[in-house]
């Protein structure tokens, strides 16, 4: 029977088989591998920092994510098919490992965040900063 994520050690798991799942997929892993090169030593610990953060609501990510993916999209663009497999994936290692409401809240956060930086990055940009 499967549980809920209740602590780090769960999102430990849940991190660590998403991203292993990220590196083997063929339309995001070489954005991670091949393109930004990730430090996995550095990344993993921040993501799991990241989704205690949201989850638990533990103030202890520090960094800002809009502008990090900002720099990534200059890379590599990124556009629906990459917002939409990264959902996927991310619902299905969820799905796989957990069930209950803060399976469930994870998921509604991670796409309410996926589809806010899509919307971000895609928006047009200002050209000239008005004071
Ligand atoms: C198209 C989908 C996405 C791709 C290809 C992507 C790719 C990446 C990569 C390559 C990094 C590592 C940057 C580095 O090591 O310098 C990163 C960092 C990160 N990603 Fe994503 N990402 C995606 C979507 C998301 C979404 C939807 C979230 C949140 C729900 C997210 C949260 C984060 C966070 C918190 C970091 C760490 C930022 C920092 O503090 O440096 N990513 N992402």
């Amino acid at each position: 029977m499967k549980v809920d994520i209740n602590n780090r050690s769960d999102i430990i798991l849940l991190v660590d088989s998403f991203y292993t799942k990220i590196q083997q997929n063929l339309t995001i892993g070489p954005i991670f591998t091949d393109v930004v090169k990730v430090d996995w030593k550095h990344h993993l610990p921040k993501m799991y920092d990241f989704w205690e953060s949201i989850l638990f609501g533990k103030a202890i990510y520090k960094g800002n994510p809009m502008l990090s993916h900002f720099a990534i999209n200059e890379k590599a663009p990124l556009h629906e098919k990459e917002f939409d497999t990264w959902k996927k994936i991310f619902f299905e290692t969820v799905d796989e490992l957990f069930e209950g409401e803060n399976a469930s809240t994870i998921k509604q956060k991670a796409q309410s965040i996926a589809d806010l930086m899509h919307f971000k990055i895609n928006s047009p940009q200002p050209k000239i900063k008005i004071i």
